[in-house]
């Protein structure tokens, strides 16, 4: 994301101002500026991820863990949808932690969502899965592959892993596209913060490292992409 907090300042510069998600200090249920917002010229958005047959086992119920879970809304969109299913989040980060926690708390989902402190580098996961899924998650990991060796061994027979993500572009022709502008700032802002995004080879070699069999590979509409494994 491109820090616009002097956002005069960068609006005279004429350079795009990208927001991810939501532009800071926009009500995200009403639309409603809250004092002072930052008025970007792009936004962009990460969707989540399912496909029907993770819905199926959604509605029959089964156990759900996020890794790095965030803020935990995926977790309480997928609890305020599917009745059934136990639901775990995964998270380091303290504030997080404590915003997924609340949202848990205030959306009365607390019997159905357990958040779970873990440190950064730790990859033992908290039980058995039927579904594990990270969003926007897994190139910040200290040890990707570790991290999938460990999901992977926590997965249910018949249980599917979803690592949706946004990558670099592999050819240099995909940066000369409105997608691959956005990218590289997402790119240039990561690595001031110590990350980086990864091409799809990365990721491929995460899965071939952690000893999953090959993740079928889906360029979503938006942008993100899609690694799918199901365990047999
Ligand atoms: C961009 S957030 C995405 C959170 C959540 N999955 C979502 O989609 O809202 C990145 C996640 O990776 C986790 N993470 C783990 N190790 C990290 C690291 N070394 N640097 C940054 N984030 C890290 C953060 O705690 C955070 O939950």
């Amino acid at each position: 994301m491109v820090d616009t907090g002097g956002n005069a300042a960068a609006a005279q510069t004429g350079a795009p101002v990208v927001a991810v998600d939501l532009p800071s200090g926009v009500n995200s249920d009403t639309g409603q500026v809250l004092g002072r917002a930052v008025r970007c010229t792009h936004t962009v958005t990460f969707q989540g991820a399912l496909g029907s047959k993770d819905v199926a086992r959604l509605v029959a119920g089964g156990r759900v863990l996020d890794v790095h879970c965030g803020g935990g809304r995926w977790l309480a969109a997928k609890a305020q949808r599917f009745p059934e299913p136990e639901l775990v989040g995964i998270e380091a980060e303290p504030d997080s932690i404590s915003r997924a926690r609340a949202l848990v708390e205030d959306a009365g989902l607390g019997g159905r969502i357990r958040i779970q402190p873990v440190a950064r580098t730790e990859v033992t996961r908290p039980g058995r899965f039927d579904l594990i899924y990270y969003q926007y998650a897994l190139h910040f990991l200290p040890d990707p592959a570790a991290s999938l060796r460990a999901s992977w061994e926590a997965l249910e027979p018949g249980g599917t892993m979803l690592v949706l993500d946004w990558l670099l572009p592999t050819e240099a022709d995909e940066m000369r596209t409105i997608h691959g502008e956005l990218v590289a700032g997402v790119h240039v802002d990561e690595v001031f913060m110590g990350a980086g995004l990864r091409d799809v080879a990365a990721y491929r070699g995460w899965f071939a490292e952690a000893g999953t069999p090959e993740p079928e590979v889906i360029e979503l509409p938006s942008g993100a992409t899609l690694f799918v494994l199901d365990r047999p």
